[in-house]
């Protein structure tokens, strides 16, 4: 469960509040649809919930944020990296290989897994999300939304808790199995 109690976030170098005491519970299983106008807060929430903000664009905060009863704001970036796991709009952006099952092995392999721990995974990830077709492909001749599938897998093999996903307008076709 996620919890934003009375919080509010300025940017360091806003006048501003750009979140103001945003009340809000997500239940476990739960899948909520974020929309608004464009500069309303939408990106900034995100990055509140992964701990871009504050770690990497610091600014005032006041509230707090809760994940299954302990504090997001108390932790480091490296144990968020576990808890919360992110695709974003552009899921270019957060690629690292050109090849897609070496992507989905990154994660893995960046938190020191043994290599049989990262192919069952990667096998797990392949069939609950249905990315079999996909696999062992140069990442470059996959379309959009197979490109997203393929983020949304390399997000899934490092077992996060909550996954949250930047979806743009043109993009609201995408569908999987979270
Ligand atoms: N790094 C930053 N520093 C200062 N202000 C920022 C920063 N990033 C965003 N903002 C401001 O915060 C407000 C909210 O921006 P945000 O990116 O969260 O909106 P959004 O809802 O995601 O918009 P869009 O639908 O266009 O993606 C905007 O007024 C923006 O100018
Ligand atoms: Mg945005």
């Amino acid at each position: 469960m996620i919890s934003f109690q009375n919080f509010s976030f300025r940017y360091e170098e806003s006048k501003d509040f750009t979140l103001r005491g945003i009340d809000m519970t997500v239940q476990t299983g739960e899948f909520i649809l974020l929309t608004g106008r464009s500069g309303c807060g939408k990106t900034t929430l995100i990055r509140s919930l992964n701990g871009l903000i504050p770690h990497f664009y610091p600014g005032e905060i006041q509230g707090d944020l809760v994940m299954d009863g302990r504090s997001l704001l108390e932790m480091k970036p490296a144990q968020l990296a576990g808890q919360v796991g992110t695709v974003f709009q552009d899921p270019r952006s957060q690629f690292f290989m050109t090849d897609t099952t070496r992507e989905l092995a990154f994660g893995c392999e960046n938190m020191g897994l043994p290599r049989e721990e990262t192919i069952d995974r990667i096998a797990k990830a392949a069939k609950d999300l249905e990315l079999a077709d996909y696999l062992n492909r140069s990442i470059f001749a996959l379309s959009s939304g197979e490109k997203q599938q393929i983020a949304v897998g390399s997000v899934t093999c490092v077992l996060t808790v909550a996954l949250v996903l930047a979806v743009a307008e043109d993009m609201f076709s995408f569908s999987c199995a979270t």
